[in-house]
């Protein structure tokens, strides 16, 4: 007899989930019963108008918020509060102002409690990897923008998730930075297998790195929608099928 051991890692249920906040003595519905399962390994994009509550969903995921109902499983256990399995990168970079770029990556883990050396030498490794070698030991204030927030994710890829949680983690680079940054995150998610849940407004940066793009409505209480984006990788801009896609998005968000 043979046991078939199943591991799925990283999987996201997410049940009912409604989120309101208090306004001007108003409540605000930013996220109304939710529902949505988000597959182990997969890369699901997040696109919408400002204001429509994708950080809001975000940072329920990583357990920074508490909704109103429902709950997000993560294979098949509720979430409370932030996990070690999930890791977050935010809108901007929010680096320690005290400690240098490498005691920044390497923070995660300290904080968990790794050995010093193995967690310079790991830490090492994702600097490199966002081209910040020469800046390991600087401090924050001393980055650019774009430079700060590449610091931010190599700082959640260290400590190696099964989640990651991105938050227009590209939208401060400058062009060709994001290019190689979004092939970097396409090699990361094809090496280590993480689920990626990619809040961005770039429709283009969607297609390339996405399975599915999720369309959130401007006007609240109107359905999500949801779009796979079926073109093999690694993935060609210029590709006639990636053109196609993307024009039929842009129709999708009456920009033409
Ligand atoms: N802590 C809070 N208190 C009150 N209102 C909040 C709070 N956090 C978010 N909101 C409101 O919830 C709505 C959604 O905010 P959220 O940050 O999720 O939008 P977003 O889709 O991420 O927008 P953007 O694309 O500009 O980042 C906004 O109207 C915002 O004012
Ligand atoms: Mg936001």
């Amino acid at each position: 007899m043979s046991v078939v051991e199943t591991t799925r890692r990283g999987e996201v249920a997410i049940r009912g989930l409604s989120k309101s906040f208090a306004l001007n003595g108003q409540r605000l519905n930013v996220l109304r019963d939710l529902r949505l399962d988000i597959r182990s390994g997969e890369i699901l994009a997040i696109v919408g108008p400002s204001g429509c509550g994708k950080t809001t969903l975000l940072r329920i995921l990583a357990g920074l918020e508490v909704p109103d109902t429902g709950e997000v499983l993560i294979d098949d256990t509720p979430v409370h509060g932030v996990g070690t399995e999930r890791a977050i990168i935010f809108q901007e970079p929010r680096l320690l102002p005290w400690l240098t770029v490498l005691g920044n990556v390497a923070f995660g883990l300290d904080v968990r409690g790794d050995a010093r050396t193995y967690a310079e030498e790991k830490a090492r490794h994702y600097i490199r990897l966002v081209g910040l070698t020469d800046f390991e030991n600087a401090y924050p204030r001393q980055l650019s923008g774009g430079m700060a927030q590449r610091v931010g994710i190599a700082r959640a890829l260290t400590v190696q998730p099964e989640i990651l949680l991105l938050d227009e983690p590209l939208g401060a680079l400058d062009a060709m930075t994001k290019i190689t940054m979004q092939e970097e995150l396409g090699r990361i998610w094809r090496e280590e297998k993480v689920t990626m849940i990619l809040v961005t407004h770039d429709l283009e940066e969607a297609i390339y790195l996405a399975d599915r793009v999720l369309v959130m409505p401007k006007e609240r209480g109107a359905s999500i929608r949801s779009i796979d984006i079926d073109l093999n990788r690694p993935r060609d801009r210029s590709e006639n099928r990636f053109v196609r896609q993307r024009k039929a998005l842009l129709h999708d968000f009456g920009l033409h």
